[in-house]
């Protein structure tokens, strides 16, 4: 079996995991620091999804991300990868006007967020069309079918889609058809594990479920969220690994109290000057001689600063 951590991602090695395995680990990221974890810590596919807008910068929903904020949130998170394959995520309005207009936004992607391929929403007969011109522009396109976030405003709210035969056969016939495009991936959102099953029997590409049950090649989960960083309404498909959001709070709070009750910066924290330095910073006017007298008198605080000062910048400027 392939080393999980090994080989730099690409996309035919993600098409051998569907038939040999291992599963496709997938999650969002958006910025620098959290792209370095991920990719370190053996994550396939980073996907710089459209929740950004809802995770990092506070929109109510994904609707109002434009193409600029992500080019700028792919950019840091393709500048910490090494391995993983970087996913950019079409936002809202990027492909809905031409196919001219849709290869010219998911181009951007690429050549300006260092991306290897993007992501688009939904499997009309006009989508389907602007992935096969997106593939034939070298653009490598991952479908997303089932929730299709961007439609909030037609849904009304989130919920499960497929729970009826007919919305169910959609789906399926959704994802047929992204791979006939040249999807090489395609996401199944909130659809119940019997059709993400037989969808993922079914097609050639890998599935990357999210809410879509143990079958898919694949999962994915918004990191804001398995790290329990978001809070607010969270989908029953959502494991939560670790609680940032207390971790970060506790540590805030702490942080202050120690500012407000004289405890940081501390001595471990802080630069010193040695003594010489410090009288001639004091008292600029002296001279080297009543300097070296003692004449203005060195304050207290001098003694012993040039040991506390060992291993820092001579003239204690600021290092990290
Ligand atoms: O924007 C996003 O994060 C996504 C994933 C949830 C698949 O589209």
């Amino acid at each position: 079996m392939e080393d999980p951590r090994g080989d730099k991602i690409t996309i035919p090695l993600l098409l051998a995991r569907k038939a040999a395995g291992p599963k496709i680990v997938c999650l969002t990221a958006y910025d620098h620091p959290t792209a370095k974890i991920l990719d370190e810590a053996g994550v396939d596919l980073i996907l710089v999804g459209d929740s950004l807008g809802m995770v990092v910068l506070g929109y109510a929903n994904t609707v109002p991300v434009t193409m600029d904020e992500m080019i700028h949130h792919t950019r840091a998170v393709s500048r910490a990868v090494k391995r993983a394959l970087v996913v950019g995520d079409m936002p809202y309005f990027s492909f809905h006007l031409s196919a001219d207009e849709t290869v010219r936004n998911a181009s951007r992607f690429l050549k300006e967020g260092g991306a290897a391929a993007v992501k688009i929403e939904g499997a009309s007969k006009k989508r389907l069309k602007l992935v096969e011109a997106m593939v034939e522009a070298e653009i490598p396109v991952m479908g997303h079918v089932g929730l299709t976030p961007q439609s909030i405003h037609h849904l009304g709210r989130y919920r499960v889609k497929g729970t009826g035969a007919e919305e169910a056969r959609r789906i399926a016939a959704d994802a047929v058809n992204l791979e006939r495009a040249g999807a090489f991936a395609v996401v199944l959102e909130s659809v119940p594990v019997e059709i993400a099953e037989a969808i993922t029997r079914k097609l050639k590409i890998p599935t990357i479920g999210i809410g879509a049950g143990p079958a898919c090649d694949g999962q994915v989960l918004v990191f804001h969220d398995m790290m329990g960083y978001s809070t607010g309404y969270m989908p029953k498909f959502v494991r939560k690994y670790a609680d940032l959001h207390g971790v970060m709070s506790r540590a805030v709070e702490t942080y202050s109290s120690d500012v407000r009750e004289g405890r940081f910066p501390d001595d471990a924290t802080s630069y010193h000057l040695k003594p010489d330095v410090l009288a001639h910073a004091l008292y600029p006017r002296a001279s080297t001689a009543e300097v070296d007298r003692g004449a203005p008198p060195a304050p207290a605080a001098a003694a012993g600063a040039g040991a506390r000062s060992k291993g820092r910048s001579p003239k204690g400027s600021a290092k990290r």
